[in-house]
């Protein structure tokens, strides 16, 4: 059994650390822009959100790989987001070059205890690696 617990206290990052980090992934990122939405995933992604769900399988883990479709992404993902209640936040990266959904982050928020965020998955599609996108969307998140 294996248990591991991390946070990130926010506040007690350097002033600026994020921002640098920031706009070093962003340098390593021309060609992608960034969208973002709360709650349930938009109808204008589920199909390039599924594809980016299943680069998870890359993701070390003792389960089997996992196929993802649009369907699935309504039924367990934004059904999972509308029974729970609290806000979920999503940043993703869109390759501007051919509107494809490259990367995302998401985090979830209980509005009872909104001291706390609890990180989702970070994700980038294979063929969109190597320019730092998950930093990208992830310190877009903490900003
Ligand atoms: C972890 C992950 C998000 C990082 O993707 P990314 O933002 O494209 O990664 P980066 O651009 O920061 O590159 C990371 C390293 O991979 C290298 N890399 C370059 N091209 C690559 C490619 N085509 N594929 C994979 N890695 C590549 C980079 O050079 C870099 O190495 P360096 O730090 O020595 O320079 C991505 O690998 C992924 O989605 N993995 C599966 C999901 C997962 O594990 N998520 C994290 C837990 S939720």
């Amino acid at each position: 059994v294996r248990d591991a617990r991390t946070a990130l206290e926010v506040a007690a990052v350097p002033p600026g650390r994020i921002a640098a980090l920031h706009a070093e992934a962003a340098a390593a990122a021309a060609g992608y822009s960034l969208v973002s939405w709360t709650g349930p995933v938009p109808d204008a992604h589920l199909a390039g959100y599924a594809r980016v769900r299943e680069a998870m399988n890359d993701a070390p883990s003792d389960f089997e790989d996992e196929h993802w479709d649009e369907q699935r992404v309504r039924d367990q993902v934004n059904a999972t987001i509308r029974a729970a209640g609290g806000r979920r936040y999503t940043i993703a990266a869109v390759h501007d070059a051919t509107a494809r959904l490259a990367a995302y982050t998401a985090l979830a928020v209980d509005p009872a205890d909104p001291g706390w965020g609890l990180q989702n998955s970070t994700v980038v599609a294979r063929a969109h690696r190597g320019h730092r996108l998950g930093l990208l969307v992830k310190t877009a998140m903490l900003d």
